[in-house]
């Protein structure tokens, strides 16, 4: 092997972190550059655009390959604008559902506040929602793995989405899975709300890596 392509395959040192993301490629510049977006303009996700997401959902590596995924799409405005509110009744009305929650995030009351607000709407103003199921009670992890290549090419093709965790309640509710075809089997692993964004999502932070051991 020359001089000249061994200096291609080795990474360069990096000394900002904004410079390397930048410089690179596709995947990478989607991971550090997707955000979570909530607010959607009008325009439709096309059938062919959401079927590329599920396309991409379903090319996440999982255990064995069970592939243990199946996904729900919603883009009735009737329909979207009813599992919005019954979601967010639920959020309301069932205290345990929330506390789930509360155990999860540490920003409670910002969330409360948020969820009582007249103006919350669950997904947003998304005009697509894209559920997806976990077929296997082990298929959860998975299906995490699928949700986030989904949000990935999203972001690659100038979509917005944002998780919905706070509508699981209402698309595990035995009722809801009947009236959408889906076996009382699976589990509800993540609502992803999709659309075009309207303007910038904020940037967020993170907390610095802890790597508690590195042997
Ligand atoms: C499992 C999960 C559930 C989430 N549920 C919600 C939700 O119900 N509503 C919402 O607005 N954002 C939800 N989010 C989005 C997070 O709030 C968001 O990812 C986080 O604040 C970091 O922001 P960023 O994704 O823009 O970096 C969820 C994210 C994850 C991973």
């Amino acid at each position: 092997m020359t001089t000249a392509n061994s200096d291609a395959i080795i990474p360069k040192p990096r000394h900002s972190l904004e410079a390397s993301v930048t410089e690179a490629a596709g995947a990478v510049r989607a991971i550090y550059r997707r955000r979570a977006v909530r607010v959607y303009g009008n325009k439709p996700v096309s059938r062919e655009d959401v079927e590329l997401l599920v396309d991409a959902a379903i090319h996440a590596p999982s255990a064995v390959n069970c592939q243990p995924w199946a996904f729900v799409v919603v883009q009735q405005r009737e329909v979207l604008a009813r599992y919005a509110k019954e979601g967010k009744q639920l959020l309301l009305n069932e205290p345990p559902v929330v506390e789930v929650v509360e155990s999860a995030l540490p920003d409670m009351d910002r969330l409360r506040e948020m969820t009582s607000s007249p103006d919350f709407e669950l997904f947003h103003g998304a005009p697509a929602l894209v559920v997806i199921y976990a077929t296997s009670a082990e298929g959860v992890p998975d299906c995490f793995l699928a949700a986030q290549n989904l949000m990935l090419a999203a972001w690659s093709l100038g979509l917005g989405t944002c998780p919905i965790g706070l509508a699981r309640p209402l698309f595990n509710r035995a009722d809801v899975k009947e009236e959408l075809g889906v076996s009382p089997e699976w589990t509800c692993a993540l609502p992803i709300a999709v659309g075009w964004p309207d303007g910038e999502a904020a940037p967020t932070s993170r907390h610095p890596a802890k790597i508690v051991a590195w042997r």
